[in-house]
């Protein structure tokens, strides 16, 4: 299996942070496989952006190595840029141009032959759904249709690699689950995709994840494996009045922590044979009425909010 992406110790501090400040990237090890769907997940600030960066040539590490395909994305970016599509998180696009321009553009930045673009253009058109869009200018798109066209021109030179932040942060469901769609058709033609997002439900689409927070890896793996290695189970119940159910997972042995999730409670447990019945009783005690009272499976979210928690607590 060939290596697609790769970091080695990598630390980037930014001019403004003090030494003793913990830097953006903190030492990260990162390999990912050719092929592969790979998520990059964390909050606000983890320095998903920082390293999308620098392993896109555009910002130098302070300390430490990359390699895309081999190549160095120090010594070597004019390699690395030639194989890489970089979607980053803020507007790529020129909002006073049409669709079709913004699309040249990026064809003729990126050494796309004026014989290719034709047909590559009305390709990624079709692909991208917007065929019908062309004289527009992207400033006058929705959200969903500019991160389409975003992600057209970030694979307008044909990626070996392509490298995408939060493609889907401000889009609506129906159009996330349209870039989400396109994205397994680029997956199926062989691209290596590192994605960077904040959602859940994306991070179980990947075959591989990373979780990040403060500059660090905290843990990485194929989603059901990191989900099997957490340390509890998890409880499901909806009860009426609501405020019982709180009390009662406040009060009742055996539950770790819990968290409300649409109209229930996911409660964290260690045995859920032995603290589902303790749930029951007191719930009855106190005269509420169940609805739901179940094993539920473990989500990526459940392993972001534990290791979280975790490194919080000990820093
Ligand atoms: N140009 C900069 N100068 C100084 N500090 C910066 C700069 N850019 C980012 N940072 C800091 O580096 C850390 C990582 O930021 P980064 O943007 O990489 O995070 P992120 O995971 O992409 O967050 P988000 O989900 O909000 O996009 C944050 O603490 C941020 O404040
Ligand atoms: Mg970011």
């Amino acid at each position: 299996m060939s290596i697609a992406i790769e970091s080695l110790q990598l630390i980037k501090r930014y001019p403004g942070q003090k030494k003793e400040d913990r830097p953006a990237i903190d030492t990260i090890d990162l390999t990912v496989e050719s092929g592969q769907l790979y998520g990059l997940v964390g909050p606000d600030g983890a320095g998903k952006t920082t390293l999308l960066r620098i392993l896109s040539t555009v910002m130098e590490p302070t300390s430490g190595s990359a390699r895309l395909a081999g190549f160095d994305v120090m010594k070597q970016s004019e390699d690395v840029r030639a194989l890489l599509g970089y979607m980053p998180q803020a507007f790529s696009l020129y909002p006073d141009l049409t669709v079709m321009e913004n699309l040249k553009f990026f064809a003729d930045i990126n050494g796309v032959s004026a014989q290719k673009q034709k047909t590559r253009i009305d390709e990624l058109l079709e692909f991208a759904r917007l065929t019908e869009f062309t004289m527009r200018r992207s400033e006058n798109l929705s959200g969903g249709m500019r991160k389409k066209l975003a992600l057209a021109c970030a694979l307008i030179h044909d990626p070996k690699i392509l490298l995408l932040d939060e493609p889907t942060t401000g889009v609506d469901p129906v159009s996330r689950r349209e870039l989400w769609r396109l994205l397994s058709k680029v997956i199926q033609q062989g691209v290596t995709v590192l994605v960077s997002t904040p959602y859940m439900d994306e991070a179980e689409r990947c075959n591989t994840v990373s979780i990040i927070n403060r500059g660090r890896v905290l843990i990485s793996g194929a989603p059901a494996e990191l989900e099997a290695q957490l340390p509890f189970r998890i409880v499901e119940v909806k009860a009426k009045p609501r405020r019982a159910l709180r009390a009662v997972a406040d009060r009742t042995e055996g539950v770790i922590r819990w968290r409300a999730v649409g109209d229930r409670l996911r409660l964290s447990v260690s045995d859920p044979a032995k603290v589902m019945p303790r749930i029951e009783a007191e719930l009855k005690k106190d005269g509420a009425e169940i609805s739901i009272l179940r094993e539920a499976s473990l989500l990526m979210e459940d392993v972001f909010i534990h290791l979280v928690e975790k490194q919080e607590a000990q820093s």
